[in-house]
């Protein structure tokens, strides 16, 4: 079968003219639709299917108001603004789940569990690629999304996630974007800079 490319409005809206957003309308997104998000971006694979992304939809004035005093204040307004800020995290004890995720390695629990510094690089590794997921999912389902890592890890996760077993990794504001809220596209590098075909 030759093989089938997505169209150039496909490919323009996930990658080319996909924008990182600033500034966002002040219209809401529905719970359906972050479940809807969900429901895409689960798809995305991860090393023996271990999922270890957690994910909070802070959507609430309630829940704004104990996410932004954690944030870099260059990157306060852009929360306030938006419908939606997701905190990405990783479940540190995400190796519980591996018994019914991936049956067919039945010792990974236990294999996970012994050996800490290979649960939290699998870990890392694989909260950060469903991070990425979720960014592409939103922007198939129409959202705009503007990522943040300017914030207080600690100060999310004590006001968060206080017994310690999530932990942040980054946020991800989402909504429908003001286009005059983008700075001037960064140039990325070629293809011979970062890549060779060994
Ligand atoms: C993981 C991650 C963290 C980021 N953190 C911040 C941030 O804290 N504040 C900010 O203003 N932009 C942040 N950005 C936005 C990037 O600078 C932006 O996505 C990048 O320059 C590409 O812009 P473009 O998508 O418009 O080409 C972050 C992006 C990513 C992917």
């Amino acid at each position: 079968m030759p093989r089938q490319p997505l169209d150039d409005t496909a490919l323009d809206t996930v990658f080319r003219k996909a924008r990182t957003h600033y500034g966002f309308r002040p219209e809401p997104i529905e719970e359906a639709t972050l479940r809807e998000l969900y429901d895409l971006l689960k798809w995305g694979p991860t090393s023996m299917n271990c999922q270890p992304a957690r994910y909070v939809f802070v959507v609430s004035d309630e829940g704004k108001s104990r996410l932004i005093p954690a944030l870099s204040e260059g990157n306060r307004d852009k929360a306030h603004e938006a419908p939606v800020t997701v905190i990405v995290a990783i479940d540190t004890r995400f190796y519980e789940h591996m018994p019914t995720l991936f049956p067919s390695s039945p010792n990974a629990r236990e294999r996970f569990a012994e050996n800490p510094d290979k649960a939290s690089d699998t870990a890392c590794r694989n909260g950060t690629l469903q991070g990425a997921y979720l960014i592409v999912a939103a922007r198939m389902l129409g959202l705009d999304v503007g990522p943040m890592s300017g914030f207080d890890n600690d100060m999310i996760d004590e006001e968060f996630f206080p017994d310690g077993r999530y932990k942040s990794n980054f946020l991800v504001n989402l909504g429908v974007g003001e286009p005059q809220s983008q700075r001037p596209r960064g140039p990325r590098l070629a293809f011979e800079e970062v890549a060779e075909v060994v």
